[in-house]
């Protein structure tokens, strides 16, 4: 598939590590110029330096999700630095194992906050600059755990099932006004950050054992999931959100 990333001025939310920087560097590389967000800035710095030596095209904004008055305030900067936004990685999340019973007041907001309100407001400030360009491409990181439920995951599983119906809504308000709305839905899927986890054989098989494909995500196949949905070829999708699972949620 050609890839019509070049050029085009892309916005990624928790660009500092784990999928936002893989799939950061594979936009630069296929042409865009990407906006590093996240809070760290360090590790955006790290990354925009490696994205130089490639020859790519990236810029820092350091961003918390969790705050409107930020994340209004870096997306007017970057719309007024470059005139448009073509398309939104909706990336930065968090989630962490607790029992239900053991679940606090924090631990509810910290996650909502980041997956499902930073999502939000993020998605409504491109939005408004995307329908005066007549144009635009939102993608937002779900995961298994927005279908299905994941044992001691009740608040990571509510922010993402939210996702998911977010993402029609947003689909269908702004459908006429050429902006795409679309999830990806992927299983666990080896970053830096999981690598420790994963590369625990008896914790793998444990993964694997729920994978009929027997293998798995790698930030290329979310990576393929984007280049896809930011396509000419996907014109007509809208409102969905594509599990790149290898076949968990279908058991
Ligand atoms: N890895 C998986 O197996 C997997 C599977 C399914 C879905 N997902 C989803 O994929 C996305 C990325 O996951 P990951 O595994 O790459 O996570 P990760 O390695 O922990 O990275 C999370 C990113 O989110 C950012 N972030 C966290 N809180 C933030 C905030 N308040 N404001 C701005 N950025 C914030 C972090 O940056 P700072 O700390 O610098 O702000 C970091 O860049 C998440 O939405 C996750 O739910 C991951």
């Amino acid at each position: 598939m050609q890839s019509n990333l070049d050029g085009k001025i892309v916005v990624v939310t928790g660009a500092s590590k784990g999928i936002g920087a893989g799939v950061s560097k594979e936009l630069a590389n296929a042409g865009a110029i990407v906006m590093l967000c996240a809070r760290n800035t360090d590790q955006l710095n790290e990354l925009k330096k490696e994205i130089d030596k490639e020859n790519g095209v990236a810029h820092v904004f350091q961003l918390d999700v969790s705050s409107v008055i930020q994340i209004n305030k870096v997306f007017k900067q970057i719309y007024d630095q470059f005139g448009r936004i073509d398309i939104l990685i909706n990336n930065a999340g968090l989630g962490y194992n607790h029992a239900a019973t053991d679940v606090n007041e924090a631990d509810w907001d910290e996650m909502m906050n980041v997956n499902l309100k930073g999502l939000f407001f993020c998605s409504q400030q491109a939005g408004k600059y995307m329908i005066k360009n007549g144009y635009g491409r939102i993608i937002n990181m779900s995961s298994q755990a927005g279908l299905v439920a994941i044992k001691d995951h009740a608040v990571y599983c509510a922010s993402k099932g939210g996702v998911n119906l977010l993402t029609k809504v947003l689909a269908l308000e702004w459908a006429e006004n050429g902006i795409t709305v679309n999830g990806i839905a992927p299983t666990f899927t080896y970053t830096t950050g999981t690598a420790e986890r994963l590369d625990n054989p008896e914790y793998l098989a444990g993964v694997l054992n729920r994978i009929p494909v027997g293998k798995v995500a790698t930030i290329k196949d979310i990576f393929s999931a984007i280049l896809y949905l930011t396509s000419e070829h996907s014109g007509m999708v809208t409102g969905s959100t594509l599990v790149i699972d290898g076949g968990w949620t279908i058991q």
